[in-house]
C-alpha cells in the first residue's frame, strides 16, 4: 500500500488513477483544477469507474509517498503548487508527460534526485471532466533503477504495463521521434489517416529524422528503426485517432508546442544541427494558436 497523488485527472492522470484504485489497495487522492463526481474510464478490457478523494486546493494536500504528475507540460507552474504540500520526507514524484525535460521542467520546484520521468504510452482522450476513452492497454516506461521499479510495483494490481529500460535517454527520444511527427495531424486537423499520403509521411519521417539526429547529439543512440518505426505507428493507427496536440487544439486548449516540436529545434541549435521543419512546425503552430 502506498499513498499516492495524481495531480492532473485528464485524459491520462484519470486513466491511471482509475487503474490505481483496483483493488483498493493504495491510498489515493487526485488533486484537480477542475471538480468532478467519479472517474468513469472505458477501457479496452470494459468499463472502469472510480471514486477517489479530490482535492481542488493545495491547502488541503498533505505528503504522500508517490506523487505522479499528469498535467500538461506548460502547466508546470501551476502544478507546481501542489509539489510543496504533497513533498515529505521520502516522497518521490513521476512526472508522466511528452517530450525530454521533465527532471529540468520540475527541478526548479523539487530536488532533482525525487524526480522520475515516464514515457506514457496511453493513447486515451477526455470527452467531459472525469470521463475518459481509453483506446488501447497503457503502457509506460521508466528507468531501470531503484525508483523505477518501485514505481512499477505500485500498479502491480493494475492492467498498465509497466516497463523498466536500461537506455532511458534514448526511450525518451523515441518518443518525441513519434510525438514530433504528429504535429502534422494538428496543423491539417486531420487524425491520423493523411500519413498514408506519400508526401505526408514523408514530411514525418523528415520531421522525425532532425529529432533522431538531436537525440543522438544529445547523448541517445538512436538508428534509423526510430524514425522508420514513428512513421510505421501513423500509418497503422486507428483512422480516427487523434493525439494530445490535436485534442488539444480542436479543444481551443494552447497546445504542447514547445514540449514536442520547439525542444528539438532548441537543443538543435544548442548543437549546430539544422532543424528547418520542426522549426516551421512550431511556427505554424503557434501562427494558428495565436
Ligand atoms: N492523451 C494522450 O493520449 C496522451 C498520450 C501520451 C502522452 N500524453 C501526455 O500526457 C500529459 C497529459 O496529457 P493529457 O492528454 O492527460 O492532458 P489533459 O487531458 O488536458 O489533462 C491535463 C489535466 O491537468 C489538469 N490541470 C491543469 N492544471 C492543473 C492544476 N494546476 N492543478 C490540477 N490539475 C491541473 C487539467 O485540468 P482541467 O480538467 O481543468 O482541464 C486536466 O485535468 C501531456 O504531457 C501529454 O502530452 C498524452
Amino acid at each position: 500500500m502506498a499513498r499516492i497523488a495524481v495531480v492532473g485527472p485528464g485524459a491520462i492522470g484519470g486513466t491511471i488513477a482509475a487503474e490505481l484504485s483496483r483493488g483498493g489497495v493504495h491510498e489515493l487522492v487526485v488533486c484537480a483544477r477542475t471538480p468532478f463526481e467519479r472517474l468513469e474510464v472505458e477501457t479496452p478490457t470494459g468499463p472502469l469507474v472510480a471514486t477517489p478523494r479530490v482535492l481542488l486546493d493545495p491547502a488541503e494536500a498533505s505528503p504522500v509517498d508517490w506523487v505522479l504528475v499528469a498535467t500538461k507540460a506548460y502547466d508546470h507552474a501551476a502544478t507546481a503548487l501542489w509539489l510543496k504540500p504533497l513533498f515529505g520526507e521520502g516522497t518521490r514524484i513521476a512526472i508522466l508527460q511528452n517530450g525530454v525535460e521533465h527532471v529540468a521542467r520540475f527541478s526548479p520546484y523539487v530536488p532533482a534526485s525525487s524526480l522520475l520521468p515516464v514515457v506514457v504510452s496511453c493513447p486515451a482522450g477526455r470527452s467531459a471532466p472525469g470521463r475518459i476513452r481509453l483506446r488501447r492497454q497503457a503502457a509506460l516506461r521508466v528507468p531501470d533503477t531503484a525508483d523505477g521499479r518501485a514505481f512499477a510495483a505500485l500498479f502491480s494490481r493494475s492492467e498498465v504495463v509497466v516497463t523498466t529500460v536500461a537506455d532511458f535517454m534514448s526511450e525518451l527520444w523515441r518518443k518525441l521521434c513519434l510525438n514530433c511527427a504528429g504535429a502534422v495531424s494538428a496543423i491539417l486537423m486531420q487524425p491520423a489517416a493523411p500519413s498514408k499520403r506519400a508526401g505526408i509521411a514523408q514530411l514525418m519521417r523528415d520531421l522525425a529524422s532532425e529529432c533522431r539526429a538531436v537525440a543522438n547529439a544529445e547523448g541517445a543512440s538512436l538508428g534509423d528503426d526510430a524514425v522508420d518505426d514513428a512513421v510505421a505507428s501513423y500509418l497503422r493507427g486507428a483512422p480516427d485517432a487523434i493525439n494530445s496536440l490535436h485534442a488539444d487544439r480542436l479543444a481551443g486548449r494552447p497546445m504542447e508546442i514547445d514540449a514536442r516540436n520547439g525542444v528539438v529545434v532548441r537543443l538543435g541549435a544548442k548543437h549546430g544541427i539544422p532543424t528547418p521543419l520542426n522549426k516551421a512546425v512550431v511556427a505554424l503552430l503557434e501562427a494558428v494558436s495565436a
